[in-house]
């Protein structure tokens, strides 16, 4: 059926019929809208014809609800950290619970006027590097991943923003290797899923390697702890580092063994499990 014609309110009753997830159809219905952004603007126009195609929703819907594709897959976007970022196909999006680590972060660099560079290693959509820069203007940003999709997308997402950034499209084992830049800021969000726990139907949407790429999942984290006088300035750093369940222990006898636990603090997600490193010193 094609029914532009319709009110907000006589959509929203149809479609509730069907799909019963009101924050999900109420978020498909600002994503498509130019004038209803909000709750208030949906009650202030619900009596007012929709001002977007139809069909556009129930194949969002669709897709939300029957083709279990997530929310940012069909829209292609997402709020982080007091940003908006594009989330280009394929590219790993941003979960809500990575904004934690941004936050801690930030407390860091409220507090400290000394760092003043920043890696964000294995950016993605480059939401850590980007939200961070965009609070603290005066740092030098520099933004790593291995994907070309994800670099894309950093490109388009600092365009947007309005930020500039050295982008750097390596493996990071290379780059560790290689590098010869230093930085008083790191933040590393690396694939940490084992093989073998890998979902694929989940994931199924973005690309395998943000969740696993290595045999050990603990690679990424034993290789940066391991090299940081590779990175870093000094002795004087802030690291960032989010890590999957179960991995705290592990990475408590990595940081014993390079000397760094004294300077290490764990953090809890919002479902109270272990998920974030701060090392600073
Ligand atoms: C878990 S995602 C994190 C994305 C983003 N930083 C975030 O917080 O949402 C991991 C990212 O690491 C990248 N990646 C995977 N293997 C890599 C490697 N060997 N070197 C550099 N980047 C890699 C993936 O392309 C993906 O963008």
């Amino acid at each position: 059926m094609h029914n532009n014609k319709i009110t907000f309110f006589e959509l929203i009753a149809q479609i509730e019929k069907k799909y019963t997830n009101k924050n999900i159809n109420n978020s498909l219905i600002y994503f498509f809208s130019q004038k209803v952004k909000n709750l208030t603007e949906l009650l202030v126009h619900r009596n007012e014809q929709i001002d977007f195609d139809y069909n556009e929703l129930m194949i969002a819907l669709d897709d939300y609800y029957n083709k279990h594709k997530p929310l940012t897959t069909i829209t292609k976007q997402r709020h982080f950290n007091g940003i908006n970022l594009k989330v280009f196909d394929k590219v790993h999006y941003p979960r809500n619970e990575t904004e934690l680590l941004a936050e801690k972060i930030e407390e860091v660099l409220a507090k400290d006027s000394t760092l003043n560079s920043l890696i964000d290693i294995c950016a993605g959509t480059g939401n850590l590097g980007i939200s961070i820069k965009s609070h603290f203007p005066k740092l030098r940003l520099s933004l790593l991943d291995i994907d070309t999709n994800a670099i894309n997308n950093i490109r388009f997402n600092l365009d947007n923003n309005k930020l500039e950034a050295r982008i750097i499209n390596q493996d990071f084992f290379e780059f560790i290797k290689t590098n010869t830049e230093k930085y008083d800021v790191i933040v590393f969000n690396p694939p940490y899923v084992k093989k073998e726990e890998l979902d694929l139907e989940m994931i199924k949407f973005e690309n395998k390697i943000s969740f696993s790429n290595s045999d050990d999942p603990l690679e990424f984290y034993k290789v940066l702890l391991s090299s940081l006088d590779k990175v870093t300035n000094s002795k004087h750093y802030l690291i960032g580092i989010e890590f999957g369940y179960g991995q705290k222990q592990d990475l408590e006898k990595i940081l014993k063994s390079v000397n760094l636990l004294q300077f290490s603090r764990f953090y809890k997600d919002l479902n109270n499990q272990d998920r974030f490193l701060i090392i600073y010193r």
